[in-house]
């Protein structure tokens, strides 16, 4: 009898035998509207080696794909690449089970790894380091916040192969193991959702180690990240795709999120939009009780505004508006005008308090805090004019969309 699970083949050496989560939908906040992976990779070398584990509750899977290609007890050596949860939550079962000769992760992660699972015997590794696996051999590559201080990448040098964790991932589960077998569609969807919503703080990290690799001529031919499908023959697609989300240049796009009581901001959002059809801009109009934060953060990746509609509520801005707004203030999105608009009965703080934290992000005001556009209880027309009118100034002030 076979295993219920198998490996699957990436090179001659290298094996995917991490797991496939169809079921989740949030991970930590994340929409996950598509499930995720969480990857694990065996490389058959002179020295057996296994690169991360899977989230806890997911070793049964890893472990069965690792008995299709090899007897676990035959493992030397574990790598940890980063020691999130989702990648370290089976890692001392794993150890328990396999007993490898060593575990090496960064001096970051040792730390990390110690303040998760108390004593663990990993041992740190420098930035650059090289280790010889037998007729193999892999160099370490330090990748702070990409996604935690500990990540790290781990380039196998004969199979030109990129153990990227985190970086190039997404959240997709799917049967399929390689990203030129998936539609374009879902690819760049998920992958810029990822981006978006777990790398986008620390894009400058990101330019860096992209130029780092740039620098060092390392040749990909296949990167292996710890979510989603693997790259093969095509890494140039995803990191140009980082390069262009690090860079975080204005687009002609406006994201419009808006939550509304009665009606009245929907109506201001729509003749907003309407204002940036004028313009010849793009509006990407967002309600929030039927968007998540991810896809909000998704969406305000490659725009150039952002303008935040909200009805006041006991003086205060809408709640869901209030939690998208905390989300985003985190991610630390760069070079958007903002603006705020919004109804209200009879104190009207709401639209004002968003403002504020959007002047707080950083963002390019396209209105002084005097003349946010409001509507006492429904717009009538010269409000919605007003809207409109905010509209198009603002797609006035973005760039204009390049033909295709
Ligand atoms: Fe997939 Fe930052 O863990």
């Amino acid at each position: 009898m076979g295993e219920p699970y198998e490996a699957i083949r990436i090179t001659d050496r290298v094996y995917w035998v991490g797991a496939i989560d169809w079921a989740i939908r949030d991970f930590h906040g994340y929409s996950t509207d598509r499930g995720t992976t969480y990857n694990a990779y065996l490389i058959k070398a002179d020295t057996i080696t296994l690169v991360d584990t899977v989230k806890a509750g997911f070793s049964d899977q890893l472990m069965s794909r690792i008995r299709s290609v090899v007897d676990p007890s035959e493992i030397d050596l574990i790598i940890s690449n980063h020691s999130e949860m989702d990648h370290t939550g089976s890692l001392i079962p794993v150890i328990d089970a396999v007993s490898p000769s060593r575990v090496l992760a960064s001096k970051m992660g040792v730390k990390a790894l110690g303040l998760h699972f108390g004593k663990t015997g990993v041992e740190p590794v420098d930035d650059g380091d090289t280790l010889d696996l037998g007729g193999e051999s892999v160099t370490f590559y330090e990748t702070r916040m990409i996604h935690w201080p500990d990540s790290m990448f781990t380039y196998l040098h004969g199979d030109k192969l990129l153990f990227s964790q985190d970086g190039f991932g997404m959240h997709l589960a799917s049967s399929e193991r390689f990203a030129d077998e998936i539609p374009d569609c879902i690819l760049d969807r998920e992958a810029a959702k990822y981006y978006a919503n777990i790398l986008l703080p620390f894009s400058p990290m990101v330019k860096k180690a992209l130029s780092r690799v740039q620098g060092l001529g390392l040749e990909l031919e296949f990167i292996c990240p710890d979510h989603g499908p693997v790259w093969r023959g095509e890494a140039e697609r995803i990191t140009g795709d980082y390069v262009r989300w690090a860079e975080q240049a204005p687009t002609g796009k406006a994201v419009i999120v808006y939550d509304t009581m009665w009606g009245s901001t929907a109506k201001m959002a729509n003749a907003v939009a309407d204002g940036l059809g004028a313009a010849e801009r793009e509006a990407v109009v967002l309600p929030l009780r039927a968007s998540t934060r991810s896809d909000v953060a998704t969406e305000v990746l490659e725009a150039g505004a952002l303008i935040v509609g909200t009805p006041t509520l006991n003086n205060q801005m809408f709640p869901t508006l209030g939690d998208t707004l905390t989300y985003l203030k985190g991610l630390k999105p760069k070079n958007l005008v903002g603006a705020a608009f919004g109804s209200y009965g009879w104190s009207g703080e709401g639209a004002k308090h968003a403002y504020a934290v959007l002047e707080e992000m950083g963002l390019e005001m396209a209105v002084e805090a005097k003349d946010i556009v409001t509507s006492n209880y429904v717009p009538d027309d010269d409000v919605l004019r007003a809207c409109r009118k905010l509209g198009t100034d603002i797609g006035e002030m973005l760039p204009k969309p390049q033909p295709a």
